[in-house]
């Protein structure tokens, strides 16, 4: 029974990859008497495999509030989540805001977040002098990463998001240099480390008793995984048709399990490519996994192949090789300390048979990515309302 009246906290989760990052928040703020967690989701992804088997898979209960928004463009994807999201924050009127990752969903409440004036202006829980109780805190999880590349629709929403945030929440130290050479107040930056490695721990007893291989006629140590959904990859005909006969030349000599993200069986089905892989030697293709099946299959792979940014991250912390099918990343650290590579489409095949051997390849987890995180964030939520930190 919570005795005080608690901080209002709502956790936005959108789309696929923020709920590994809310999950070990809520249940690590849920323990706390002062605390509120509310879970927002906003409903960019909505599919059963994309959305509801994660937050089962996961724990969580189901959203507290649901705005439904959808697919569409990205200027009606946002616009429709700031409409919905901004009526959300005039009637329950939380104390902070948090939002993951770098997802249309994530800018969009960012937005609606910082730019909201309550009526009459509230009691601020905390301590600090920013809103003043005229708007709630905005607090960013896995802020300052860059690609410096802003044709990706992600790097938009990074870059205006930290900008606007109260709190950046960083994973590693080049996430805090780019805020510092962006001019954001070093008194705003708190390094937590990778929340995605809560996730991971959090679930790996289920995931090591998960032989997901098994179902599917494979031997642990004898495939490659294959995740791809980025646009840059996957909405040019003449791009997809070169990586998938890359994966055909590869799936030939060691069989490629290759779970299909919605708009890549789209354009798949689009380009006649779904009915020249399903005929190809060594391909198994699945429909979206849930999250203990999806690392249970990367936890026994041989290498991974992937446009995914939490994919580079997860096999940098279990020492598997990951070929990253694009020119950059915004998560550096996979490469200089991590398991990953960058690599173009046309010289993908070479790539993976050169990676496959790998395993086993001396790497460095990044300091920080220990299951801990959630609790960093809590610790510094709770610096917040007792006025330690700056701000
Ligand atoms: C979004 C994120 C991306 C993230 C990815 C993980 C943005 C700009 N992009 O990309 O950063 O890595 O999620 O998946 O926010 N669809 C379904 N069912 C669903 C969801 C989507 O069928 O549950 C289809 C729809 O046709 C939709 C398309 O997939 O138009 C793309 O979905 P969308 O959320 O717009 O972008 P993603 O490519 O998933």
């Amino acid at each position: 029974m919570k005795s005080v009246t608690p901080i209002l906290i709502h956790l936005i989760a959108a789309a696929r990859p923020n709920f590994m990052k809310i999950a070990p928040l809520y249940h690590a703020l849920e323990k706390e008497e002062w605390a509120k967690p509310v879970i927002v989701h906003t409903g960019q992804h909505y599919d059963l495999n994309m959305s509801d088997a994660f937050f089962q898979d996961l724990y969580l209960p189901e959203p507290h509030i649901h705005l439904g928004v959808g697919s569409g463009t990205h200027a009606e994807q946002t616009g429709r989540v700031m409409m919905a999201y901004e009526k959300v924050l005039l009637e329950t009127k939380p104390d902070m805001v948090i939002v993951v990752g770098d997802v249309n969903s994530t800018l969009a409440c960012t937005l609606a977040t910082t730019k909201i004036s309550y009526d009459p202006i509230q009691n601020s829980k905390f301590k600090i002098q920013n809103c003043g109780g005229r708007r709630p805190l905005l607090a960013h999880l896995e802020a300052g990463l860059r690609s410096f590349d802003r044709s990706m629709p992600e790097e938009i929403n990074r870059i205006v998001t930290d900008s606007l945030a109260d709190i950046l929440w960083t994973p590693s130290p080049d996430a805090d240099q780019n805020l510092l050479h962006e001019g954001i107040d070093p008194s705003k930056i708190v390094r937590v480390g990778n929340i995605m490695i809560d996730s991971l721990e959090m679930m790996r007893s289920k995931i090591e008793k998960t032989v997901a291989y098994e179902g599917i006629g494979l031997q642990p140590g004898e495939y490659g995984l294959v995740t791809l959904h980025r646009p840059s990859n996957v909405d040019d005909a003449g791009v997809l048709d070169s990586i998938c006969q890359a994966l055909k030349r590869t799936a030939r000599k060691i069989p490629i399990v290759f779970p299909l993200h919605p708009r890549t069986r789209k354009n798949l089905e689009r380009n006649g490519l779904m009915s020249f892989l399903k005929n190809a030697e060594g391909f198994v293709l699945l429909e979206p996994l849930n999250y203990v099946r999806f690392m249970s299959l990367v936890f026994n792979c041989r290498f991974v192949v992937t446009d995914s940014g939490g994919i580079q991250e997860e096999t940098t912390y279990l020492g598997i090789p990951c070929v990253t099918l694009r020119s950059n990343t915004e998560r550096p650290v996979t490469i200089t300390q991590g398991t990953n590579m960058l690599c173009k489409p046309e010289d993908l095949a070479r790539t993976i048979e050169g990676s496959m051997p790998r395993k086993g390849k001396q790497h460095i987890v990044p300091d920080l990515w220990d299951g801990e995180t959630a609790k960093r964030v809590v610790k510094s939520i709770r610096s917040l309302r007792d006025g330690r930190c700056a701000l």
